[in-house]
């Protein structure tokens, strides 16, 4: 990760300076400093750029002098309506503009310590890059951002405020880490012994393993599991953090947490229903619900998040063999009820069934949010802008959309409704895992709401999201962890005890 410090603005003796402005702003701060010292060379490179400070507009100058190897212009838009997202977004595309320099000093322009803060927080976002395979890269061809200082007149309070966004940055990593992952590597039991690792924040952490999974009657779950070599588990993690002000008056008992629930499917091949070769390596990524609410998890344990939190994630790989499910098996789900295997592709909604009736009846939660690389159809209903939100509860909805709107991690709302359900109607059990064609983001949403049994519940089909094949400013292209940073604000906003 990058190294963040916070220090009083000072201009750098030697190496490289970042400096955001706002639209039609002068440069103040740092930057009136460094244009006096360089006698006027970054106003006058600004001019010739035509800089107009708006929105991820940059301007690099090189060698300006006064010792500056490098100064990075990036513009915020309008500085009156620049939130924290045009901040980090910013900050983030300053990180990038600078990955040839080892350090380099932020200034953020005259704002609020918290927003120096979300600065680090996008620039950190950025510089994150995975290095474990890579054993001949040359130094020259890697990145070299390593540290950043932040200057800020408070740089105390801004420091303070960092806590907590680091907290969230690292498990932001730990979920873009788990969908990076070659699929070789993380099998649902490595995937298990890496959620182990949360237990060193304290997250309480408990593996099922199939043994378990069958006593209990795991049969959709152990259908999709029973063609792969590699065991499938069930990882439950714990977060305790709300304390005793959650327990209301008198010895009552402890509030109902907040569950989390992600689709592990660590490869999808799609089973005897194969999937076609071109862009099956993609489907590594299909664990990328599971790797989310595992990040949520370290997030709320490392910033001591004050709440509870349940997150459980089912972990199976999907391979076709001899002891693969067929189409047209008839498995049992942990709830009782019966369905019909038409198509093995249709995997992620078997494997959510049992975790969802288990996760309600085990914890009784508030409500359940499921993260899962679902349906193909949500990426062409949607694209990569928007992950498909489908909920049976109006307010949860609406805090699901805000927190997207506030991290930029943004959601769409999907219909549900019983002509959709009726789709799912099968000839000899009571449900099949596939609607048809029509609809078919919304079919797999209705196939897990017969899972929630009437509690509070909102589905996220995270398809089109997960992964990003090109950089953004806060997010390298590739794993995005999508819905890490949207789940710890919709937490943070509603859900912590004060
Ligand atoms: N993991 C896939 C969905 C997916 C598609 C994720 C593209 C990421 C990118 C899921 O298990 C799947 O195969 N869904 C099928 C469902 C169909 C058989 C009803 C699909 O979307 O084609
Ligand atoms: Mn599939
Ligand atoms: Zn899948």
């Amino acid at each position: 990760m990058l190294e963040i410090t916070f220090a009083k603005p000072a201009l750098p003796e030697k190496g490289a300076l970042a400096l955001l402005v706002g639209e039609g702003e002068a440069l103040a701060g740092l930057g009136a400093a460094a244009d006096q010292a360089t006698a006027g060379a970054l106003g006058r490179a600004l001019a010739a750029a035509s800089f107009k400070g708006k929105k991820n507009e940059t301007v690099t100058i090189l060698a300006p002098g006064a010792g500056l190897s490098r100064v990075v212009v990036v513009g915020l838009g309008r500085r009156e309506e620049a939130a924290g997202r045009a901040t980090e977004e910013a900050a983030g595309t300053a990180a990038a503009a600078l990955a040839a320099e080892p350090e380099a000093v932020l200034d953020a322009g005259p704002v609020a310590p918290a927003q120096a803060a979300e600065a680090a927080l996008g620039a950190t976002l950025r510089a994150w890059r995975f290095d474990r395979y890579r054993t001949r890269e040359k130094a020259e061809d890697r990145p070299k951002l390593a540290r950043l200082v932040l200057a800020h007149a408070d740089a105390a309070k801004a420091r303070a405020a960092w806590a907590p966004l680091k907290a969230v940055a690292e498990g932001v990593f730990l979920a873009r880490e788990l969908v990076t992952e070659p699929p070789n590597v993380l099998t649902p039991a490595e995937m298990a012994e890496r959620c182990r690792g949360l237990a060193k924040l304290g997250v309480e952490v408990e593996v099922l393993g199939p043994k378990e999974m069958r006593k209990l009657g795991f049969g959709a779950l152990l259908g999709v599991a029973q063609g792969s070599a590699n065991e499938p588990r069930l990882v439950v993690m714990q977060w305790h953090g709300a304390g005793p002000a959650a327990k209301g008056r008198k010895g009552a008992k402890a509030a109902r947490p907040l569950a989390f629930i992600g689709k592990g499917v660590t490869f999808d091949t799609g089973g005897i229903s194969l999937k076609p070769a071109q862009g099956m390596e993609e489907m590594k990524t299909d664990m990328a619900g599971a790797a989310t609410v595992i990040g949520l998890m370290a997030a709320l344990a490392g910033r001591k998040a004050k709440v509870d939190a349940v997150g459980l994630v089912g972990l199976v790989e999907n391979m076709p063999s001899g002891t693969a499910q067929r189409p047209g098996d008839v498995v049992k789900t942990y709830s009782g009820q019966t369905v019909e295997v038409l198509n093995t592709d249709a995997e992620g909604r078997l494997v959510l069934a049992d975790v969802l009736w288990y996760c309600q009846e085990r914890f009784d939660p508030a409500f359940m949010i499921d993260l899962a690389t679902l349906t193909g159809a949500i990426v062409v209903s949607l694209g990569h802008e928007n992950a498909g939100l489908f909920a049976n509860d109006d307010a949860l909805a609406q805090t699901l959309i805000a927190a997207g709107q506030a991290t930029g991690e943004q959601v769409w709302r999907m219909p549900l409704g019983e002509a959709y359900d009726k789709l799912l109607k099968s000839d000899i059990a009571d449900m099949k895992n596939i609607g048809g064609r029509p609809a078919g983001a919304i079919t797999a949403a209705q196939f897990l709401q017969r899972f929630v049994n009437g509690k509070p519940w909102a589905h996220l089909d995270i398809a089109g999201t997960a992964w990003s094949s090109k950089d953004k400013p806060c997010v390298p292209k590739g794993a995005t962890a999508f819905g890490v940073r949207l789940l710890d604000r919709l937490v943070a906003d509603h859900h912590e005890t004060r």
